[in-house]
């Protein structure tokens, strides 16, 4: 547990305490945790695998984020008084939880000052990030925006191989439209254009960045 970034800064006998609380749910791929608009009343914090955090329109969905490893979720509902879910959550492999009940969680936060430091830190970068998603939604066009997007995940879930950086998630076109606003041919033809182009290369639905200098090109501020 105490490798977990999220517990780290927890002394032994709450360390103690939190393992005897904390339930472990293991979830197939394509498994939604909850539903937007459903009663928050559970904290996660992933073990193994990956999620993403969604909202659906009638026929389209805007991904909001894809946490991996270490990353916590369904604070904001636990949090707040009343409210209920703000997005959605799905498993997008096999996935392994950590579960906090809400009192429990409400326990740590009170009993560990480092936690809620953190969560206020992590939720600041969120927002960052959700203004750096609104203004490339308003302002950039497709292509930028799926550039940008694919980018937005190297910081969790790149790996750098020499002067590669693979992208380690299993993505189809669709979910790349749906991270980035756009429409799933509009991905294909990039895609496309990219590769050609060298900048980039597909192999088994896992992205690699090949030419580094060239990509961050593609939205470099005009
Ligand atoms: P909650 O509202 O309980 O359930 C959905 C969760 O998704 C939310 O808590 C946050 O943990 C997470 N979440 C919601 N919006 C965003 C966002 N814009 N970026 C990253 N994570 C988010």
């Amino acid at each position: 547990l105490q490798e977990v970034p999220f517990f780290s800064n927890l002394a032994y006998v709450e360390l103690e305490k939190v393992a005897s609380l904390l339930i472990t749910r293991k979830y197939e791929r394509g498994i939604n945790v909850f539903l937007e608009g459903g009663d928050g009343d559970e904290f996660y914090v992933i073990y193994s695998g990956n999620v993403k955090i969604y909202k659906e329109s009638v026929s389209r969905e805007i991904i909001l984020a894809i946490f991996g490893e270490g990353d916590f979720f369904g604070e904001m509902a636990v949090l707040e008084n009343e409210t209920t879910r703000s997005a959605s959550a799905m498993t997008l492999e096999e996935t392994t939880l950590y579960v906090l009940k809400r009192q429990d969680f409400l326990w740590l936060m009170n009993q560990t000052p480092q936690i809620p430091i953190k969560i206020m830190n992590t939720a600041m970068q969120r927002l960052r990030t959700a203004n750096e998603l609104i203004k490339d939604l308003t302002f950039r066009d497709a292509k930028t925006r799926i550039a940008k997007g694919l980018y937005r995940l190297v910081e969790k879930h790149g790996v750098q191989k020499q002067d590669n950086i693979l992208i380690d998630l299993k993505l189809t076109h669709q979910q790349i439209a749906d991270l980035t606003g756009t429409v799933r041919e509009t991905v294909t033809k990039v895609m496309q254009e990219l590769q050609t182009m060298g900048i980039l290369k597909i192999e088994k639905k896992r992205i690699t960045i090949t030419d580094h200098q060239q990509y961050l090109l593609l939205f470099d501020e005009e």
